[in-house]
């Protein structure tokens, strides 16, 4: 009789105090993908037309797990819910025989990368269901197809910043460029709780064709990019680049009184970050004035405040 069989029998779930009793032959392998969500710090949208912008990975993970099943292959369990799920992990996962999980930290439609990381966590699990540890290249080209499948369009920024997990200034086409700080700064993540459609807010963008905003975008990238390797404050160009896409179409009221309310707590500037239309705001922020921001955000979004640290 082997070790298992002397087991005492298992109740699981009833009684959760012996499920420790679950007999390990009885556990499906399963293949695990991991990747993180991420913030844009200046130049979303302007980077659709060729300019630059930064982003970087935020410690918010998703992870997808998969195993086999018999039958179609089927998502039977998520934490994220959106029509386009299905279309998007088909571009990855074979029809037959694979039973999907996918855990998400991230809140979603929100500019967070939720979408990213699920692109990048499902490409990695794929390849380890195969054996193989995804590449970043594979990373990118597999995951631009789910990402398509949400946004239509899109730079590739995102899940770049999801599979490299670092800061990063980006143009479109080119290889990512990790980017370095000489000092670590802090922002605290507003989410209002609206979800903002990318694809939408890049085809409104698309429609106005706002040069001007787009080439002051692009420079700004530049100057913060500039700033952060020096350990600069890029606070008032945070404030300035929010304006700009304000301008251009794609923040709401919402959006813009929070930023106002960050900055009158002590935020060194504050925008939205990601697509637009609603959303998240980012504030960069100090020791001596991160409580106060983030007191004055949950006075609007309620705990849904978060604070990361890029560059550390
Ligand atoms: C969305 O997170 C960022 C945008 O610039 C679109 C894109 O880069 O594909 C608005």
């Amino acid at each position: 009789m082997s070790g298992a069989d002397r087991r005492p029998p298992v109740r699981f779930p009833r009684d959760p105090a012996v499920s420790w009793a679950m007999p390990p032959p009885l556990a499906l392998a399963s293949h695990e993908g991991r990747a993180p969500g991420k913030v844009i710090l200046v130049g979303e949208h302007a980077v659709v037309y060729g300019y630059r912008a930064i982003a970087a990975s935020v410690d918010l993970f998703t992870t997808v797990s998969l195993h086999d099943r018999p039958g179609r292959s089927e998502v039977e369990d998520t934490d994220i819910w959106d029509a386009r799920l299905g279309d998007a992990l088909a571009t990855i996962i074979p029809a037959e025989g694979v039973g999907v999980s996918i855990s998400s930290e991230l809140p979603t439609g929100c500019g967070m990368g939720s979408s990213a990381a699920l692109a990048v966590a499902a490409v990695r699990a794929a390849a380890r269901r195969e054996g193989r540890t995804a590449s970043f290249e594979e990373c990118f080209e597999r995951g631009m197809a789910i990402e398509r499948v949400f946004h239509g369009n899109p730079s590739g920024l995102d899940h770049t910043v999801s599979a490299l997990g670092c800061p990063v200034i980006f143009r479109r086409g080119e290889r990512a460029v990790p980017l370095r700080l000489a000092a670590p700064i802090r922002l605290v993540v507003a989410n209002t709780g609206t979800p903002g459609d990318t694809a939408a807010m890049v085809d409104l963008v698309k429609a106005r064709k706002p040069e001007a905003e787009l080439l002051r975008l692009g420079a700004l990238t530049e100057m913060v990019a500039a700033r952060l390797a020096l350990g600069h404050p890029v606070g008032p160009f945070l404030h300035e680049a929010h304006w700009l896409l304000r301008r251009i179409g794609v923040s709401t009221r919402e959006l813009d009184e929070l930023c106002r309310a960050m900055e009158a707590a002590g935020a060194e500037g504050a925008k939205l970050a990601g697509a637009g239309g609603g959303g998240i705001v980012i504030a960069q922020v100090t020791p001596a004035t991160e409580d106060a921001v983030r007191r004055a955000a949950s006075r609007q979004v309620d705990d849904r405040v978060y604070t990361v640290s890029i560059g550390g």
